[in-house]
């Protein structure tokens, strides 16, 4: 099997590429390094980078004639990057998505398509569920056109699903972390390991009692792996997520612990401007995604940052 996989030098990427590998297949990875790097990808001869952007009309036609799979999990990711480049995001988010599924679907690759728990907006702390609405907040709060970019995206999946019939899976993933994760662009858990071990402070937004509940990548992938090969003409549609909440400042006092105890945790605004909206609870359902792939997480929390400790313990 010859997988094709976009996004594959970031988090959930090149730990696809890992379970791929594993699984026996080829591997093109397609990537413009803008937040991924080439050393996340596992170092093996049947993996091949392909350095460019997703939205290249041709390169993308060459790309998917040559494969038997598409993951496409390419996306300018991170509240901090979709503040500062909203439009750059929403491009490749529209389109990407549009030129990757119309050669998909010329070629009849079955494609696994990489959505978000953003398409949510906020809720009361319940689990969500995939047969709720979406609903976010107006596109005129910058932060909100991530989700906006793709929804699209899940809309064009379905519409070559039924049109074409093509194979098609989409996952809306729930935070998602893991030591590859980059801290520039506001992912809690790399955030705060960079800073308690730049001896503090550790900032929490507000009072630090918002939720998330977060899956290992290593999960994550599997979970990838497992829907794409489910999925099937006119579509399936899961969450991926681990339904575990922690909140934000318990996160952040196990991080602390972890990596300097006499590190000091503040209270503070985030620094994102006026296009940000905070959200307060995100906890995934994740009945239908059991009942599809039958796995259940591997990893917990304790193991994902004993995994960023290993990490940063091999990188100094
Ligand atoms: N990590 C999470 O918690 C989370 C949550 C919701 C959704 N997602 C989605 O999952 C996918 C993977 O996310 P991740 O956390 O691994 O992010 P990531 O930033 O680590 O990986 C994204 C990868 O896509 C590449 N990329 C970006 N734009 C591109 C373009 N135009 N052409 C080619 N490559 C491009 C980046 O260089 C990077 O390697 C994304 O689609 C993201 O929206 C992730």
């Amino acid at each position: 099997m010859h997988l094709l996989l976009t996004g594959g030098c970031g988090l959930i990427g090149s730990a696809l590429a890992a379970r791929a590998l594993r699984a026996g297949c080829r591997i093109t990875v397609l990537d413009n390094l803008s937040t991924g790097r080439r050393k996340n990808l596992p170092r093996d001869r049947r993996v091949e980078l392909v350095v460019g952007d997703v939205a290249d009309d041709d390169l993308v036609a060459d790309l998917v004639r040559r494969c038997d799979r598409v993951a496409h999990l390419a996306a300018g990711v991170g509240v901090g990057l979709v503040l500062s480049r909203p439009t750059g995001a929403l491009r490749q988010a529209l389109l990407g998505s549009e030129v990757l599924f119309r050669h998909a679907a010329a070629a009849r690759k079955p494609v696994f398509f990489a959505s978000t728990s953003e398409v949510y907006g906020d809720s009361a702390g319940e689990p969500l569920r995939e047969d709720r609405n979406v609903g976010f907040g107006s596109p005129d709060r910058l932060r909100f056109s991530y989700a906006a970019g793709k929804v699209a995206g899940e809309a064009l999946a379905f519409a070559y699903a039924h049109e074409y019939r093509l194979p098609v899976a989409v996952g809306r993933f729930f935070n998602v972390t893991g030591p590859a994760q980059r801290d520039e662009y506001g992912a809690v858990a790399p955030t705060f390991f960079g800073q308690a071990r730049a001896g503090g402070p550790i900032t929490v937004h507000g009072d630090g009692s918002q939720t998330r509940s977060f899956l290992d990548a290593r999960d994550a992938a599997e979970y990838v792996w497992r829907l794409l090969e489910a999925a099937r003409p006119g579509g399936i549609l899961a969450n991926i997520g681990r339904d575990n909440p922690v909140t934000v400042l318990d996160l952040a006092r196990r991080i602390r612990d972890r990596v300097d105890p006499t590190v000091r945790i503040e209270h503070g605004a985030p620094d994102y401007g006026t296009g940000f909206v905070p959200i307060l609870h995100r906890r995934p359902d994740s009945t239908r995604l059991l009942e599809i792939t039958g796995y259940k997480p591997r990893f917990s929390l304790q193991d994902t940052l004993s995994s960023f400790v290993d990490a940063l313990t091999h990188s100094t």
